[in-house]
């Protein structure tokens, strides 16, 4: 496995003995949750009314810093209807295509569509795939965001797949023509897996794409490989953000004292005097100042 350019921090404990800090170096925001949390930030002030479609990220102290600067969340076709002017953006998870045809025809309203291009691509796969008559199957949860968003893409109808019970049981008849893709998010071992799994039912027109994004699959891997290595490991991310459950279920299996915390103020760091090592990363819906904060006190504000 690569070695990453992780942030190692040295601070002497008050037995003059050394702890170690790794700070991976992909924790936090990846491109595309940034470059749409940006595009939120610099439309504030600028034009009316603006609105995400959903919550820009999973995180509920950006979502209620940008409540306080007048930006609402809207979620269904209902609430587009009732939006007469003003700015609608939508976040890197992506729509369905109904919701982006509706959006992109109303009038009165600017759009901003900060789709993942890396989503955007999937919702190319699905569309054009589905046109050529392969049924869809999406490696991803159930109900997430992105899924039905791709689903949406689908001119027929699609199976989504999230456990590997839900792999084994999935039933076509052999001659079916299969595209499958993954939710940007999922954890691709599992992925590869499901695949293996599909295929071995013996489907003679298979078209795969591993579409899980590369920084989630990088932030999975490093995560794993600091969390072996550490004596404790802290995850932050959104209690409602799958990609940082799946970070917490990555390191917890390297590392049995792994914490989930949203900020610092949920963390209850319990160190004994043989714990010298102590690893953080976050999933990619954590602010940069959240995940600072919580090295600084690690570092510092913490004695073994
Ligand atoms: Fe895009 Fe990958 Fe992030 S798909 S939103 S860069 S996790």
């Amino acid at each position: 496995m690569r070695q990453y350019g992780n942030e190692i921090q040295l601070y002497p404990g008050s037995d003059g003995k050394v702890r170690e800090v790794i700070l991976a170096e992909h924790a936090g925001f990846c491109f595309g949750v940034q470059r749409a949390v940006d595009a939120v930030y610099d439309e504030i002030g600028r034009s009316g009314d603006i609105y995400t479609y959903g919550p820009v990220i999973h995180n509920d102290i950006v979502v209620r810093d940008l409540e306080k600067r007048g930006v609402r969340i809207i979620s269904s076709e209902d609430e587009i209807d009732a939006v007469n002017s003003g700015t609608v953006i939508i976040r890197s998870h992506g729509v369905s295509r109904a919701i982006f045809e509706k959006l992109s025809n109303k009038p009165g309203i600017k759009l901003i569509d900060m789709t993942c291009p890396f989503v955007q691509r999937i919702h190319r796969i699905v569309d054009s795939q589905s046109r050529s008559g392969k049924r869809i199957v999406i490696i991803g949860n159930v109900g997430h965001a992105e899924v039905v968003g791709h689903m949406g893409w689908s001119v027929s109808p699609v199976d989504v797949i999230e456990t590997r019970e839900e792999a084994e049981a999935f039933d076509a008849p052999p001659e079916t023509p299969l595209c499958i893709v993954a939710q940007t998010t999922f954890h691709s071992k599992k992925f590869e897996e499901f695949v293996a799994i599909l295929n071995n039912k013996g489907y003679n027109n298979f078209y795969v794409e591993n579409t899980v994004c590369n920084a989630t699959g990088i932030r999975q891997q490093e995560a794993a490989l600091i969390a072996s290595r550490v004596d404790v490991m802290i995850v932050i991310g959104g209690k409602n953000s799958s990609n940082s459950a799946k970070l917490f279920e990555i390191c917890k299996k390297e590392c049995e004292r792994t914490y989930f915390i949203q900020s610092l103020e949920e963390l209850d760091l319990k160190l004994t005097p043989q714990d010298r090592s102590i690893g953080i990363t976050a999933g990619a819906s954590t602010p940069k100042n959240i995940i600072e904060e919580v090295q600084r006190y690690v570092g510092t504000g913490t004695d073994i």
